[in-house]
């Protein structure tokens, strides 16, 4: 494959009619301010792999910012500046468009103006992760199309390789580990042997645990969206990134068994739920067995809430009960007095020790609880029954829903049942 190839027939027959034209636009925005402009990354990628995703990730040499100001002001975009990075994001049509700059070493600008313009873009393209995400496309109209793919992304696409530009890929950047393995898994590649190696020996030398938790959560939260997630976290403990990650889990086949039902869950449970934060749900499974201790360094390392260290500390005690009262079939009622204080994740960790047909059980539970309505209220009891304010009032509301729940009452008969209940109760006192 050739370095510089154009691909304006592939990007013609690819992408829609909008996204064409909006890179159409940014050229000429480029030629409106004397600067050369490229997508790049992800984009071009998936573009020649003719899947495209509409995330425009622009390159702009020499100067960024200039070029994301004209933006702006042509599109009426929202401008947001980063000055000491030399980035800018620009926000219009619901879209978000990130601009980079790539900078001219002056010192090293050979006479030929041509030369510095491709040492200066080849050289951001250097920077990046692995060579299928390390080209760019010309937008300027005059070259409109043109791929520059210095380092042979279109070779590793053929041969569905994942390759790092240079021996200190994974030094430089560790989150890479992360993200060799994402897209290996996500594209069904294979990591080239030699970044296997590379990989293998950061991870070994430990260079996991120098970078800041923030950003190993952040490519980690990025895994857990993967529709083959689980084989991800996987093939991460394969490279023992598991355990150098979190400290104190180890990867086992009962672990991945709960992964596996956790990820068969999750999408019923968003729905239900409006959405579940998948990071969290799968920490329950990841950090089920650890220590007070071990499990505040984790904490802290990632900035895990507080609520999720009491659901799963409230969930270590109830996991196993819990999942038999399931397995029993035992009443909704029975369930949903001791699931009060649990959270959409914490339903889904307990998904994670359910077979199918427990799912089944679970999600017809959690569909009643949410269905099922009172038509009385605590101020009706009050009112038409003259009870006072008290503990036992809601306590009586408690035993309509749990009723209701079981299906031994509904709306019909509901004020029927509040009698019967009243009377019980004021006898019983007697
Ligand atoms: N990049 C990199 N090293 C990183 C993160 C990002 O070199 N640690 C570069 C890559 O060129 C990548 C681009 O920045 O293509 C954009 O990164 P990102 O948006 O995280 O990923 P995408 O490649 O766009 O992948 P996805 O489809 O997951 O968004």
């Amino acid at each position: 494959e050739k370095i510089f190839h154009n691909v304006h027939d592939k990007m013609i027959s690819c992408l829609p009619r909008e996204i064409y034209n909006l890179l159409k636009t940014f050229g000429q925005f480029g030629d409106e301010v004397g600067l050369n402009v490229y997508v790049v990354g992800g984009f071009v990628r998936d573009l020649l792999m003719d899947n495209p995703s509409f995330d425009i990730d622009l390159v702009v040499e020499r100067d960024g910012l200039k070029f994301a100001e004209h933006a702006a002001e042509k599109l009426k975009a929202t401008l947001v500046k980063h000055d000491k990075f030399l980035t800018a994001s620009l926000f219009f049509n619901g879209r978000r468009v990130d601009v980079a700059t790539a900078r001219i070493e002056y010192y090293e600008a050979p006479t030929e103006l041509p030369q510095v313009e491709i040492s200066t873009i080849r050289k951001d393209l250097y920077r990046r992760d692995f060579t299928i995400n390390a080209m760019a496309i010309k937008l300027n109209h005059k070259d409109f199309g043109l791929l520059l793919d210095f380092f042979g992304g279109q070779e590793d696409i053929q041969n569905k390789k994942i390759r790092c530009l240079h021996t200190l890929s994974f030094i430089e950047d560790p989150t890479r580990i992360l993200r060799a393995v994402r897209f290996e898994v996500r594209f069904d590649f294979t990591i080239e042997e030699e970044t296997e190696r590379l990989m293998r020996e950061a991870i070994h030398q430990g260079y996991l645990e120098k970078v800041s938790g923030q950003r190993i959560r952040q490519e980690f939260e990025k895994i857990v969206q993967e529709i083959k997630a689980v084989k991800a976290i996987k093939r991460l403990a394969e490279f023992d990134a598991i355990k150098r990650t979190f400290p104190g889990t180890f990867y086992t086949a009962t672990m991945e068994e709960k992964l596996r039902a956790l990820f068969d869950f999750l999408p019923w449970a968003e729905k239900h739920f409006g959405q579940v934060d998948r990071f969290y749900s799968v920490m329950f499974v990841l950090l089920e067995y650890h220590n007070e201790q071990l499990l505040n360094e984790i904490k802290e390392r990632y900035g895990l809430s507080l609520k999720f260290l009491q659901q799963l500390k409230l969930l270590k005690k109830m996991i196993i009960p819990l999942s038999q009262m399931i397995k029993l079939r035992m009443n909704f009622s029975d369930i949903y007095k001791v699931t009060h204080d649990i959270s959409p994740e914490g339903f889904c960790y307990i998904a994670s020790y359910l077979e199918p047909d427990d799912q089944e059980y679970l999600k017809q539970f959690l569909e009643r609880v949410s269905t099922v309505k009172l038509t009385i209220s605590g101020k009706d009891l009050i009112d038409k029954f003259g009870l006072k304010p008290s503990k036992k009032l809601g306590e009586i509301l408690e035993s309509i829903y749990c009723a209701k729940l079981d299906g031994l009452i509904d709306d019909s008969n509901e004020l029927e049942y509040v009698k019967s209940l009243i009377e019980s109760a004021s006898s019983n006192s007697r």
